[in-house]
């Protein structure tokens, strides 16, 4: 599903990919982990297509990230480390994404109800003033609604209290068979049993690669 061939990402001259080679297949769901600056989020921002990258290729169901932007973001659910900064209010928000991507409101407030958001509480106030968590939860229901065939989560309970972690690692495996998910995270011990492969990065280069199942 998605091949990674000698993938290297530099800024200015620090290699922050180097040479990396990876393989994910369908229904392989991986934790990728690794210290501060390894080089975890560079990889997730490559597959989705956000860098020019300096040497290797990568293909997404044959696609490529940059060239087939569009139709390789349909495929993807994703959740970002930190929050973007978007400028509307929530009902804007949903209105976008529905009309963008097809997604039923009324699917993303059922799982933003299933993470304790109330959505029509919220709905007027810009994304920006939600909490940190709240951010989170709308971006999380947002991603469970669109049904792809990639789940990519850079770090996506930072923010959450513990109930919500809970409920989140709940919801998520009602909703992950064949599919691929790559999730990054500093707590192996919460994807544990939701995770078949783990995958460390060190400055830039994959040091293990094992299947845990
Ligand atoms: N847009 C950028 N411009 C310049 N350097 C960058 C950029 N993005 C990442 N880097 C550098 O690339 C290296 C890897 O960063 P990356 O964000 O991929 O790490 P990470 O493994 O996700 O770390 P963390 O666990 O802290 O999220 C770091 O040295 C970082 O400073
Ligand atoms: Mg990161």
């Amino acid at each position: 599903m998605i091949q990674i061939k000698n993938l290297t990402k530099k800024f200015d001259n620090h290699k922050s990919l180097d040479d990396i080679n990876l393989n994910i297949n369908i229904g392989d769901s991986i934790a990728l982990m690794g210290a501060n600056g390894a080089g975890k989020t560079t990889l997730v921002r490559s597959i989705l297509g956000f860098y020019h990258t300096d040497n290797g290729s990568i293909s997404i169901d044959g696609l490529d990230p940059i060239k087939d932007r569009v139709e390789v973001l349909q495929k993807i659910s994703f959740v970002p480390q930190l929050p973007p900064p978007i400028k509307l209010n929530v009902y804007e928000l949903l209105e976008y994404v529905s009309k963008s991507s097809g997604i039923e409101i009324k699917t993303i407030k059922q799982f933003a109800n299933e993470l304790k958001l109330n959505i029509d509480e919220n709905i007027k106030k810009s994304f920006f003033s939600l909490s940190g968590g709240m951010k989170q939860k709308l971006l999380i229901a947002i991603s469970l609604s669109k049904k792809s065939d990639i789940i990519i989560y850079d770090e996506p309970t930072a923010n959450l209290d513990p109930k919500a972690r809970d409920d989140f690692y709940r919801i998520l495996k009602q909703n992950n068979d064949n599919k691929v998910l790559l999730f990054v995270t500093h707590r192996i011990e919460e994807v544990q049993n939701m995770t078949n492969r783990k995958i460390y990065m060190d400055m830039g280069k994959i040091v293990s690669d094992e299947i845990t199942d």
